[in-house]
């Protein structure tokens, strides 16, 4: 076993860093002798104009570009930066038309935050140690009000530096976030108490956040007391390390390394960086990301200008080229009814007025059926007419992109295509020339982006190429009888871009298969929250025979085809619609939906609606994979991530899955989860993730995601908690509020997650996949007394995080070095030490586990380590955890006058007693855990109803039973263990 677990941590850090990707989707920055280029920065349409919004992202970005080259050692700096500036502010000369820039793929945004949640600018992460985050999001004023941004977080250069060591290179915070459980102080391994930092180096005070009097030591953890804060001496530092910790210090201007001398990494430090990356220095992970492993962009020797050149663009409208495929192979498998029903979805409901569309047929050749015609209520049918009713011949897609670009470029042929939409979908191997790959040249100068949808699994694969090189989305539709994926894809077409619309884009509430018997019917239900309920429309397509729908509001009211105005059958298209006239009541709505076939028929049922106010934000879901090409001999697994939000604030405990269809034909409903452990890298941020394993193929996978609160469970955070934050200059400038939660209403949604191709797949013979490493191992409480400590840690699963593990492996040392290099060799637990808890009974992935242990010794300096594997039953070990450590020396109790304020007033006329010297914040803090415990009571109930309730005959629906109970189940250990620390 010994051998095995070493063997595991070297693959770790190949697995870490071969596919180093995050999301494609996002604008791709390229880098070419220590320069970056390609950065783009988008401002939110919603922003009011402000030309000094401008002027300072120049100014900051240019005096950031000199703090890079310095930080990386001369390696790098900004060569060139694309602002893109919304269509809602005044064109400008200066401003060119934006070719395939956009808000949704920018690589840093500006946008207001939620009015709870203040200006301390940010970065979204989603995968693991040096992988690329999303995007780094600054606030309108945290960029014109420089005076308290400098006040608060210090040189706005600097910590720009330190956002793009989150977004580029995937480090992540060396400063304690309560939010990941990483405690402002820890015990070292000389048994000292000191604060999470790095270097450790560098010199501060610890002191009373009220009181600015010295710590004192909390008896059930051996460290500080709550209030207690590290304050960093502001002047007469010398450590140049590091920006991920305090990038305000004069004295910082680089990273922690792992050279000798100044800036020294400091590894014990139970930070989120050491956590992550298994303690390894920020420059350490650094190096071996693209940028600069093998010696890619070596430090530049002369001196140069590092300013950066910017380039202006400005969004235009909507315009997209619908350019469908009619080549014969269409004509089979009643394809072409499918692409038209989805198709005239998208023109009748889907696409915003004052967008432009035009349509292209292509085979052997192209035509332009229609040129671009702006959306009206008038012109939707007319493009509705355009649609094809005949397939056949060969198939030229290269055609069908240049008529596109010809349809992008108007009737006169004389406007600039830049920055308009390709929408292409073809089901074919091209056998007419030109190929995908001989325009990829017109495409590219055009400045178009290309939208592809595979239709079947034979469809070209240079389709998804197109989309990838131009910032387009790409999707699959397996052409199956229940898959959603054509209809998804042409909404996500739209809803995922709502920068380019000047109106409120529609939500998708539903997309669902139901299976009618013969001769029989289906009931299904969907919920109207209160943000919803404008423009509300169902529709239902079928292939076969003619159905018939009632719907029935919440109050009982029934809408069925005696109501002309609200219920619309198409023969031609074979949908029925249903458009709810005025603004849709909030509440359980129901339909039915039966067939007189007298043969079983599957009905697609997609719900959508629009938000009923500009202000109150609704929830929205967007689902991300973290790469959309996947070599499976290489990485057997895939990240699925699920962001569910409103506005920018977190919505939590929600159920979520991802719904996957394979080129086997499959159908796999993934539970995602937002707790931190295995794909999941931060609790609680609203950001559900999971694993995909069930590989059956080579070829395309759909994914769509489904967000479901019908049981009440979830809440909203009242600001985010994300960390990859930059830390403020000193802890009482900037202490933001905590967390609360607020209860959402009943909502559900839906959201298509694109595509991923696989290659090079291996079926597995055996189980080959280890469990994942632990990453939230935590000290929860210490007792002198007992000589104990309580562990905490999330369980992963068997294989990954899904599953069951089969035990654990857990040890401990005297010392962090230790521990960390003789895992295998450290002491184990005997089962005398273990007081409570049980290391062979092993938590479902997901299940928070505790464990108290006893250790030999307690007293002066004494401390412990601890590290965790989870192994499965045949004997795959996961990498070793974070190593947390616990003092067991005796703590005298807290003395009162701590607690008491220093107004001399408050000290004679309010005696403080222990229990009530609780500042308001802590108040908000108890209250909330109330809260989550109120609910996970609530929950408790609900399952037991949702258990009992009849099954439906839904295919492919909101919620299968199965997976749905499984999350509930893990939720509930979840809430039970917020009860637990509260
Ligand atoms: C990038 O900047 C350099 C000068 O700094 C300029 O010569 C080059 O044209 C720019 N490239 C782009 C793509 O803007
Ligand atoms: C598109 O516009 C051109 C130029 O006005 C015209 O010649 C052509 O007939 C139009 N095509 C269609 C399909 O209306
Ligand atoms: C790890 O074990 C080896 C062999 O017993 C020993 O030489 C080394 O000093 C140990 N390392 C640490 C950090 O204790």
């Amino acid at each position: 076993m010994t051998g095995r677990i070493q063997m595991s941590v070297v693959v770790c850090c190949l697995v870490l860093f071969s596919g180093v990707s995050g999301s494609d989707l996002r604008n791709s920055i390229t880098i070419q002798d220590g320069g970056y280029e390609n950065v783009l920065i988008a401002i939110n349409k919603d922003v009011p104009e402000d030309q000094t919004i401008i002027d300072n992202l120049i100014d900051i970005f240019s005096s950031g570009s000199g703090h890079l080259f310095t930080a990386t050692r001369r390696r790098a700096y900004w060569r060139n930066i694309t602002i893109l500036i919304p269509k809602t502010w005044t064109p400008k000369p200066e401003y060119e038309p934006a070719r395939t820039e956009s808000f949704e793929t920018a690589n840093v945004i500006i946008d207001t935050a939620n009015p709870e949640w203040e200006d301390n600018p940010y970065t979204l992460q989603l995968g693991g140690c040096g992988v690329h985050g999303e995007y780094i999001h600054l606030t309108p004023s945290y960029i014109t009000d420089r005076a308290n941004s400098e006040y608060i977080w210090g040189s706005m250069g600097k910590l720009l530096i330190h956002e793009w060591g989150h977004l580029r290179w995937g480090l992540f915070d060396e400063y304690h976030t309560d939010d990941d459980g990483v405690q402002k102080f820890y015990a070292d391994s000389r048994g000292e108490i000191v604060a999470t930092r790095c270097t450790d180096q560098l010199n501060g005070e610890a002191l009373n956040i009220n009181t600015f009097a010295p710590c004192q030591r909390d008896r059930d953890t051996g460290l500080y007391e709550d209030d207690c804060f590290y304050f960093p001496d502001l002047e007469g530092q010398t450590s140049p390390g590091s920006i991920m910790y305090a990038q305000f210090l004069d004295s910082v201007t680089g990273f922690c390394h792992s050279d000798d001398g100044p800036g020294y990494h400091n590894r014990e430090a139970p930070n989120k960086h050491n956590k992550l990356c298994d303690s390894r220095s920020a420059w350490d992970v650094m190096l071996e990301t693209d940028d600069f492993i093998d010696d890619n962009n070596p430090p530049i020797e002369e001196d140069f200008d590092t300013t950066p050149t910017f380039r202006l663009v400005q969004a235009r409208d909507r315009r997209v080229a619908l350019v469908l495929d009619v080549s014969g192979s269409m004509g089979g498998n009643d394809r072409l009814t499918k692409l038209n029903q989805a198709a005239t979805q998208y023109l009748r409901y889907t696409i915003d007025d004052g967008s432009f569309v035009g349509i292209a047929h292509f085979s052997d050749y192209s035509r332009i059926i229609e040129n671009l015609t702006e959306i009206t209520d008038n012109s939707r049918e007319d493009l509705v007419m355009g649609l094809p009713s005949i397939a056949n011949g060969p198939t030229c897609i290269g055609c069908g992109v240049l008529d596109g670009i010809k349809i992008l470029k108007g009737e006169t042929g004389m406007e600039d295509p830049a920055g308009g939409y390709i929408l292409l979908i073809s089901d074919g191997q091209q056998n007419r020339q030109p190929y995908i790959d001989e325009v990829f040249d017109e495409v590219e100068e055009a400045g178009v982006i290309v939208d592809t949808i595979a239709f079947s699994d034979a469809a070209d694969p240079n389709l998804l190429e197109l989309s990838v090189r131009t910032n387009g989305l790409g999707f699959f539709y397996p052409d199956t009888a229940t898959s959603t994926a054509l209809n998804d894809a042409f909404t996500a077409t739209v809803s995922t871009r709502p920068g380019l619309s000047t109106e409120t884009l529609p939500i998708q509430l539903y997309s669902g298969a139901l299976e009618i018997p013969a001769d029989g019917s289906v009931d299904d239900t969907f919920l109207i929250d209160s943000t919803l309920g404008v423009d509300t429309v169902l529709t239902f397509s079928w292939l076969d025979d003619p159905i018939n729908v009632v719907v029935t509001d919440p109050t009982g009211a029934v809408i069925d085809r005696t109501d002309a105005t609200q219920y619309n059958r198409d023969n031609t298209s074979q949908i029925i619609a249903v458009i709810i006239k005025e603004t849709a009541k909030t509440g359980l709505w129901r339909f039915s939906v039966d067939s007189d076939s007298d043969e079983k028929e599957t009905v697609l049922v997609t719900i959508e609606s629009k938000p009923t106010s500009q202000t109150d934000a609704p929830i929205t879901v967007n689902a991300i994979v973290g790469s959309q090409t996947i070599d499976h001999t290489v990485t057997p697994s895939l990240e699925i991530f699920a962001e569910v939000r409103k506005g920018y604030l977190p919505v939590v405990n929600a159920g979520v899955q991802a719904v996957i269809e394979s080129p086997g034909a499959a159908t796999t409903y993934l539970p995602l989860f937002d707790n931190g452990a295995g794909a999941d890298i931060t609790k609680n941020d609203g950001v559900y993730s999971a694993y995909f394993l069930q590989f059956d193929n080579n070829g395309r996978y759909s994914i769509k995601v489904q967000v479901n609160n019908e049981d009440s469970t979830a809440s909203i955070s009242s600001r985010s908690k994300r960390s990859s934050r930059g830390l403020p200059l000193s802890p009482d400038r900037y202490t933001p509020s905590p967390a609360t939660y607020e209860p959402a209403e009943p909502f559900a949604r839906t959201g298509s997650g694109g595509v991923f191709e696989v290659e090079n797949f291996v079926a597995p013979t055996g189980d080959e996949l280890a469990p994942s490493r632990i990453t939230d191992l935590g000290v929860i409480a210490t007792s002198y007394d007992n000589a104990s400590v309580t562990l905490q840690w999330t369980a992963v699963g068997d294989d990954y995080d899904q599953g069951t593990a089969s035990y654990y492996d857990l040890r401990y040392a005297t010392t962090f070095d230790s521990l960390r290099e003789n895992f295998t060799t450290s002491d184990p637990f005997m089962d005398h030490q273990i007081i409570a808890g049980n290391l062979s009974t092993v938590g479902t992935s997901g299940v928070v586990e505790s464990l108290v242990v006893e250790l030999p010794a307690r007293g002066d300096k004494v401390v412990y380590f601890f590290g965790i594997v989870a192994i499965d039953e045949a004997g795959n070990a996961g990498d070793l955890s974070n190593l947390v450590s616990a003092s067991l020396e005796y703590v005298a109790p807290i003395t009162t006058e701590s607690m008491m304020t220093t107004d001399p007033e408050a000290t004679t006329a309010n005696p403080v007693e222990p229990n009530s010297g609780l500042e308001p914040w802590v108040i908000g803090v108890i209250t909330a855990a109330s809260v989550v415990l109120a609910i996970a009571v609530g929950l408790v109930v609900v399952m037991v109803c949702k258990m009992s309730s009849s099954s439906k005959k839904k295919v492919d629906t909101n919620y299968n039973g199965a997976s749905y109970n499984e999350h509930a189940t893990k939720s509930v250990s979840e809430y039970d263990n917020n009860a637990y620390l509260a």
